[in-house]
């Protein structure tokens, strides 16, 4: 196990010792506001923008490289507050000594990190995780991350990101739940809860952070940074859930969204950040710019100057500025011109000071820093587990023609089958997605490692990578020609590398790159069975695959136990289960495409598909090619018995929905009833279809199950014109099944 502190643990743990406080309790809110005034009353106008100030203390960078002092200094002068990518105890005690036993007031830092998905232990993308539709395990996932995280003395986290998306050409998908705002909704809260658990005294709980407030999800063309301009309708609607789900749910920090809203950017927009998210919203917690966000003020051209910036992202409530120093270079000036007032300075140095009361720092500023916990907790064996569990959940198996899965195990263990395992990711470590920082990189278990370890003999499970991930390997497809040949099977593993999908990393054309098209169109011609295996962190235009390939299976980014998920489902060891939640484009043209999309004035439909004046494409389908809520399993699960108890409800009422679900395939599996509506008509368009309810059964062969969804007027509220939510009477239909598209349906009357 690599362990990167300078002294070992044993000494740095005796080095942190006689720093710990024993016997702090929490304080009361009483207390905390009167030890936060009698703090501030002491502070300097520049102590107190130094609690409002972030600076980077890692080699490397989230942006455009920021000119700062070196990090000791500014701790040492009480110029930040806060410090992003310290990331183990050696350094955030180093640090920490600095501010409390060199800075004037010995306020102590918090320390933040991009806790995505995983601090030592990494789990599946938050794209992954999220087709799991497991809220348990996500909030677990997050439990254990901020028990790993806070071990090394991190307390804030920069996550989790819960922005809504719809184009898969936008790299930042990987990181958020996909395209639907319920179940985006149920997954902000998981992870609020995972991330706060129920008090964040508790030294093994992080502040999280929702982001990126708002929109961010919808930049035009899926470019990253890019102008998003939508409708107030459209973002109370779709983009706001998950942010109000997230602050029900007691998130501590918000971080605004690099775009504009209405034409201001959100880092100095006081309609989006005071008047909508503090006043309306209620939010009183911290909001932190996001990297650069307030000098891109300026960048965006909405201030003269960066001094212009500053004023604004104050005026609109911003409390701590990451990485940039606007702030300490001119709220001063500001103060002095009276253009600013003190009062709003105090303002965000109270919500500031007061977190740092409430997790216990003030009291014990050391008592994060735990290396012994560090050595406990960090990828070990239990949290191994979780996140190999998790992992295989978030498996979802989009095509199996002629049941080629599960692979025979028995047939193979003896030898009786042979499979090439063959692409770039058949035996690479790089599974874990983009937005991780573990040290463990190399304890990645690879597909081939997966395989191997279920005792197939290196006889039997025959290895050639055949290509790179954006390069050809010279001689490499014949190579895997040859290989493949001496085989019954293939599996084909494509897809993207990690830093494909992420931040700043959006793609022109979201299939896979040519050189792995090429192999596979090779391999192909031999005739034999294709199982094609993807890691990537968005979904990806599959059309050839779908219609060359006999199963494939989207792995997406499964994290550290990546190998094992992946080979327990082929060969059957676990019958997958993961349903997606974002579509995937049947062609690059479509995107973006989301299944509750509005029926416009011209619906395409089954009679009307040869007309010419309706909403479509002269080359192409308007249907994705995978639909939200899809994905198969190794048992086959029918629906019937769809029933309401009633079909007219009064405002206030609730119905009753019934349906039956019977395995009638040959394994047992688990299987996600989704339930939707539809509002026939409103007095705003409203969605073809809403994700309103979900259940998990688990069957047995033969097996059948009732399930049972209430649907109240709350389900059927949404954001009038008039930017009401409201619940309108009207026809509505009810649908019940397998997927967003394959459904029974009923309807019923809101009167
Ligand atoms: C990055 C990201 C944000 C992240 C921050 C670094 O630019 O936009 O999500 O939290 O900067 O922590």
């Amino acid at each position: 196990m690599s362990n990167i502190h300078h002294q070992d643990t044993d000494t740095l743990a005796a080095l942190v010792a006689p720093y710990r406080k024993t016997g702090v309790t929490k304080r009361s809110e009483d207390n905390i506001r009167q030890s936060v005034e009698e703090l501030l009353s002491q502070m300097t106008l520049e102590e107190k923008i130094g609690q409002m100030s972030q600076c980077a203390d890692s080699e490397f960078s989230f942006g455009a490289d920021i000119e700062a002092g070196p990090t000791d200094v500014l701790v040492r002068e009480g110029r930040v507050g806060s410090i992003l990518g310290a990331f183990n105890s050696h350094r955030t005690f180093e640090l920490q000594k600095l501010a409390v036993e060199q800075s004037r007031l010995g306020v102590p830092l918090f320390f933040n990190a991009d806790v995505i998905h995983g601090y030592q232990t990494i789990f599946p993308i938050p794209l992954a995780w999220a087709s799991s539709w497991n809220m348990e395990q996500i909030r677990e996932a997050c439990v254990i991350a901020a028990r790993e995280a806070t071990a090394s003395g991190i307390t804030y986290n920069h996550g989790p990101m819960v922005d809504i998306s719809r184009d898969a050409r936008w790299g930042r998908v990987m990181e958020g739940a996909g395209e639907d705002p319920y179940l985006g909704s149920l997954i902000a809260k998981a992870q609020v809860e995972g991330f706060q658990g129920d008090n964040l005294f508790n030294e093994e709980t992080l502040i999280a952070c929702l982001k990126h407030f708002v929109a961010y999800g919808a930049s035009e063309a899926g470019r990253d940074y890019n102008t998003v301009d939508i409708s107030e309708w459209m973002l109370r609607n779709i983009y706001l859930p998950p942010f109000q789900a997230g602050l029900e749910a007691g998130s501590a920090s918000v971080m605004n969204a690099f775009n504009f809203y209405n034409g201001i950017p959100i880092a100095g927009n006081r309609f989006i950040l005071n008047d909508l998210l503090r006043k309306e919203l209620g939010f009183d917690g911290m909001l932190i710019s996001d990297y650069g966000a307030i000098d891109e003020i300026y960048v965006h051209g909405a201030a003269r100057d960066r001094k212009e910036a500053a004023r604004l992202s104050l005026d609109a409530s911003m409390d701590i500025e990451m990485v940039t120093q606007l702030y300490e270079q001119h709220l001063p000036a500001l103060v002095a011109e009276g253009k600013i007032q003190i009062e709003q300075i105090d303002e965000a140095v109270r919500r500031i000071l007061t977190y740092k009361y409430e997790i216990g720092l003030m009291d014990d500023p050391f008592r994060y820093i735990r290396p012994e916990k560090e050595v406990e907790y960090h990828f070990n064996a239990e949290h191994l587990q979780a996140s190999l569990e998790l992992a295989r959940r978030s498996i979802v198996l989009l095509k199996n023609e002629r049941r080629i899965l599960p692979l025979p195990q028995e047939g193979l263990l003896q030898g009786d089958m042979t499979v090439a395992l063959i692409g770039p990711f058949a035996d690479s470590k790089d599974m874990l997605g983009t937005w991780q920082f573990s040290r463990y990189k190399e304890e990645t278990v690879t597909l081939r490692e997966g395989l191997q370890a279920k005792g197939i003999a290196d006889t039997t499970l025959l290895y050639a990578q055949g290509s790179g991930v954006n390069e050809a390997i010279p001689g490499g497809i014949e190579q895997a020609v040859k290989t493949a040949r001496a085989a019954d099977v293939i599996v084909l593993a494509l897809g993207e590398h990690s830093e494909m999908t992420g931040e700043a990393a959006s793609r022109m054309d979201i299939s896979i790159p040519a050189p792995q098209q090429r192999l596979a169109e090779e391999l192909v011609k031999l005739g034999k069975p294709v199982v094609l295996v993807l890691t990537n962190g968005r979904p990806l235009v599959l059309d050839w695959f779908e219609q060359h390939v006999d199963a494939i299976v989207e792995t997406w980014f499964l994290g550290s136990q990546a190998g094992h998920a992946i080979a327990d489902v082929l060969l059957g060891d676990y019958n997958p289960s993961g349903k997606l939640t974002m579509s995937f484009p049947k062609h690059l043209g479509q995107t973006p495409i989301y299944y509750n999309h509005f029926n416009t004035g011209r619906p395409v439909t089954e009679e009307n598909r040869e007309e010419k004046y309706i909403s479509k494409y002269l080359d192409g389908p308007n249907d994705p090619l995978y639909p939200f809520g899809y994905g198969l399993s190794y048992a086959h699960f029918t629906y019937s018995a769809l029933k309401l108890d009633r079909d007219i409800i009064k405002q206030g009422e609730s119905i009753t929905v019934r349906a039956t679900v019977t395995n009638t395939g040959n394994m047992a599996g688990e299987e996600t009833v989704q339930m939707y509506i539809q509002d026939l008509y409103g007095s705003t368009v409203r969605p073809v279809k809403e994700l309103k309810g979900f259940h998990k059964v688990y069957l047995q062969p033969g097996q059948s199950t009732g399930v049972e969804f209430t649907i109240t007027e709350d389900d059927l509220k949404f954001c009038n014109a008039a930017l009401e939510w409201v619940a309108e009477p009207g026809e509505f239909k009810v649908y019940v099944g397998t997927s967003s598209v394959d459904v029974l349906e009923r309807t019923f009357e809101l009167i």
